[in-house]
This record gives C-alpha cells, sequence and structure tokens, in this order.
C-alpha cells in the first residue's frame, strides 16, 4: 500500500520497511559486515563496501525517508556527522550561511574550529525575527539553517516566512527538526529543502544509539552529500542503524505520551512558588503560542524552567533529583535533566548566554515516560531539598562513589518535615 496513504502511526512500523528475501524474518536482518562479495567483475547485488551503502543502513533510509514524506534519507553516524557533511557538500571557501543564534552548540563549535578555517562564513541571527534573516543575506549565502524549537530556551523560528526568503534569494534552507521530529512538525510542507534529525534523540528513543539523518525532495543534493559522505566516511554503522529501525517504530505513540508529560509537568512547575518562569510551547503564557499552534503538531517533550533561586538554587535542585538523571541529550524514554550553562552551552561566552537567555539558573527538563507524578514528586522534594540546602550555609553535599549524599540524620530531619508537609 502507498504510504501516502497510510496513519503516521502505520508508516512508523511499516512505511518504507525492506523485507528479509532470505528468511522471511519480521525484523530486517543486521547486515554487520564491512565488505559485500561480487558475483562477477563489475556484477554486484547493489552493495560493496558498508563506507558507502549497507543493506541494514539502507532499510534505516527508506523508514526515515517514509516518515519524512522523501523520496529517500541519508543516515549518519552522528548528528553532528549528518550537519557536518551536509554544509560540506554545499558550502566551499568564500560562501556564507546563516544559523539561528540558539543552533546546537556543536553546530556553533564547527563554524569556529574548522568552516572559519576553511573560509566559510556563519551568521548566527535571532531567526525568530525574519526581518533578521532578510538582513543578513548577502550574495555569498547559500545555505539557512535553523532549529526550531531551538536550544534550551525553545524559542521558534516561523519556517514558512524563512522559507520565503530563501526562496526568494535561491538560498537552500535546512531546518534541524530534531526535538519535534517529522511527527510534530513537517519541514518540506512549510516549504523547507532539507531536514535534519539526530536520531540520537527521539528517533531512536531508548539513549540506546548516536546517528544523524538528512532528508531532501532534491534528487540533485541527495546524490551530492551521498558522496561527501562516502568521501568523508560518516555512514551509520550497520548495528546502530538496525537498533535505530527498532526505537523509531514506536515514535508516534511515545511523542503522543512526551507531550502528555511534558505538559504536566509544565504547568505544575508553573504553579510552584519557587519557580520564576516556566517555557513550554503547549503552556498559554508561552511567548509564542500562536505560531507553535500553527506551525507544530504537539508542544513536544521538552520543558524548560527557571527558579526565583537562579544558579545556586538550579544547581541544588538538579543535585537533589532522586529519579530523574542529570544527563545532557533528550527524548528518551528516562527523564533527563540538563543545567545547559554548564553543560550543553558551556563553550559560549557568558555575555552570550545571557543576550540568548540561558541563564545560570536555567534548567532543561527532557520528559520521559515514566509516570508525570513520580516526576512532579521528584521536582517538588529536589525543590524543597535545594531550599532547605540553601538556607543552611554550613551544609556542604558530600559527593561518594559519583552520588550525591547528604548527612544522613540532617536529611532524614529536612524530609520528615517535607513529608508531613505534603
Ligand atoms: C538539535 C540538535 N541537533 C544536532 C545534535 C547533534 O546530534 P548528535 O549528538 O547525534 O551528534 C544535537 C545533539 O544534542 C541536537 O540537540
Amino acid at each position: 500500500m502507498p504510504v501516502r496513504n497510510l496513519k503516521e502511526a502505520t508508516v512508523a512500523i511499516r512505511g518504507g520497511r525492506t523485507f528479509d528475501s532470505h528468511a522471511s524474518s519480521i525484523l530486517f536482518p543486521l547486515y554487520q559486515t564491512g565488505n559485500f562479495v561480487h558475483d562477477a567483475v563489475g556484477v554486484d547485488k547493489g552493495f560493496s563496501y558498508s563506507r558507502v551503502s549497507n543493506p541494514t543502513v539502507d532499510a534505516l533510509e527508506k523508514a526515515i525517508a517514509a516518515l519524512e514524506g522523501t523520496p529517500s534519507a541519508i543516515c549518519f553516524r552522528t548528528g553532528m556527522a549528518a550537519i557536518t557533511t551536509l554544509l560540506l557538500s554545499v558550502l566551499k571557501c568564500d560562501d556564507h550561511a546563516i544559523l539561528s543564534d540558539v543552533v546546537y552548540g556543536g553546530t556553533l563549535r564547527l563554524f569556529r574550529e574548522v568552516l572559519d578555517h576553511l573560509g566559510v562564513t556563519g551568521s548566527f541571527v535571532d531567526t525568530s525575527d525574519a526581518a533578521n534573516v532578510e538582513a543578513a543575506v548577502t550574495p555569498a549565502t547559500r545555505i539557512i539553517l535553523i532549529e526550531s524549537p531551538g536550544n534550551p530556551t525553545l524559542k521558534l523560528t516561523d519556517i514558512a516566512a524563512v522559507a520565503k526568503i530563501a526562496k526568494r534569494h535561491s538560498i537552500l534552507l535546512a531546518v534541524d527538526n530534531t526535538f519535534l521530529t517529522p511527527v510534530l512538525q513537517r519541514p518540506f510542507e512549510l516549504d523547507a529543502d532539507i531536514s535534519i534529525l539526530s536520531t540520537t534523540k527521539y528517533i531512536d528513543g531508548h539513549n540506546a544509539t548516536i546517528g544523524g539523518s538528512i532528508a531532501t525532495q532534491d534528487t540533485k543534493l541527495d546524490e551530492r552529500v551521498r558522496l561527501i559522505r562516502k568521501t568523508l566516511g560518516t555512514i551509520q554503522s550497520p548495528f546502530e542503524a538496525w537498533l535505530t529501525l527498532q526505537g523509531m517504530k514506536t515514535l508516534p505513540a511515545r511523542l503522543r505520551f512526551h507531550c502528555e508529560g511534558a505538559l504536566r509537568v509544565a504547568q505544575w512547575l508553573e504553579a510552584h512558588p519557587a519557580v520564576k518562569y516556566v517555557l513550554y510551547p503547549g503552556l498559554d503564557s508561552f511567548p509564542q503560542k500562536e505560531l507553535a499552534e500553527r506551525q507544530q503538531r504537539g508542544a513536544g517533550g521538552l520543558v524548560t524552567f527557571e527558579l526565583k533561586g537562579g544558579a545556586e538554587a538550579a544547581r541544588l535542585t538538579l543535585n537533589h533529583l532522586q529519579l530523574c538523571s542529570r544527563a545532557e541529550s533528550l527524548g528518551g524514554l528516562e527523564t533527563l535533566v540538563t543545567h545547559p550553562s554548564t553543560t550543553t552551552h558551556a563553550d559560549l561566552d557568558p555575555e552570550l548566554r545571557q543576550t540568548l537567555g540561558i541563564t545560570d539558573g536555567l534548567i532543561r527538563v527532557s520528559v520521559g515516560l515514566e509516570d508525570p507524578e513520580d516526576l512532579i514528586a521528584d521536582f517538588d522534594q529536589a525543590i524543597d531539598a535545594s531550599r532547605w540546602s540553601a538556607d543552611k550555609e554550613c551544609h556542604r553535599p558530600i559527593v561518594r562513589e559519583g552520588r550525591l549524599v547528604h548527612d544522613q540524620e540532617q536529611k532524614e530531619d529536612h524530609l520528615s518535615v517535607v513529608v508531613e508537609k505534603r
């Protein structure tokens, strides 16, 4: 049945799936091999060497293409490998790119540490106002790369508005859609040329792999990116591709629960007296709620907030979490909580961080699929415990075997007070 007639949940499980003609296994086999035998000189079965292509990677590419609604997709060893390969495919010395100022830190570093040295320049602008994009266009601009929602402030960019500017100037528009995936945001329906995914996040969804993908309707660009991938050696490995193929089947189902849980956590945080503000596109208070509703099919699984106590309150709250994990990634089943200013965005100049709204007190939560009530209880006790810790100047957290422990007597006293209060 053609993919266009299938509903999203079906596409994620069945779309573009390659069947195993050898043994009819329900799961496509893992071709964990570096090379393939030629039947005769110049005669092969479509595969020769796994740096160029591999049947399991090919199966993942077809499945992602079905989800994206593109003729094909190209898979990479990491999300950064996808972005690097794309940019090296379309940019040469003296070319210019426009990027969102809240773009992923690795993309920013790619410009500073690699592309700048090759004579390629990048302008990082606030793409939430399309006029800034128009103003940054030069005769040398070849690509606009936006991230919406941006990380970690979840600032949105109007993709269709930027696409109009890109078309008018014959510039490619790439959207890093990692945070929403094609299930919650459809870049091609908004006139983008390229969709980028770090499959590491929601596509795999199980914190099991690292990977990336590029999809485009432009077959010439697809060919060019494949050539550069072969040259750089940035193709996905068969095993990671196989795991990702299994993980992505539940993507639409998972995202429904991620969105539901994130809204519950965001609403609870917003009502908490210790919380200064919450950024979540599903909240009425979100500054770009109208754009989120127009452009997205859901608000996503990420919630960002700041505590009134600032940096110290954020540090103590993070350290007191017992269920949620302190970790940098996002999009998996486990709830991960990040302190952007000391982790994902630590490389940025502190002044630039302030300008971008990435304050030292900011906390980003990737809401997983645990019961939201349990997550809320964890944030509740962590915020309470952090306030208690802050009150007791003399109390210093102790790290033992990589875990934070406290003076047991003091902590038990405190926790009994917290429990009584509830
Ligand atoms: C929006 C976004 N794009 C790209 C990347 C890079 O992906 P990877 O870590 O798979 O290389 C990340 C990683 O966090 C990301 O958040």
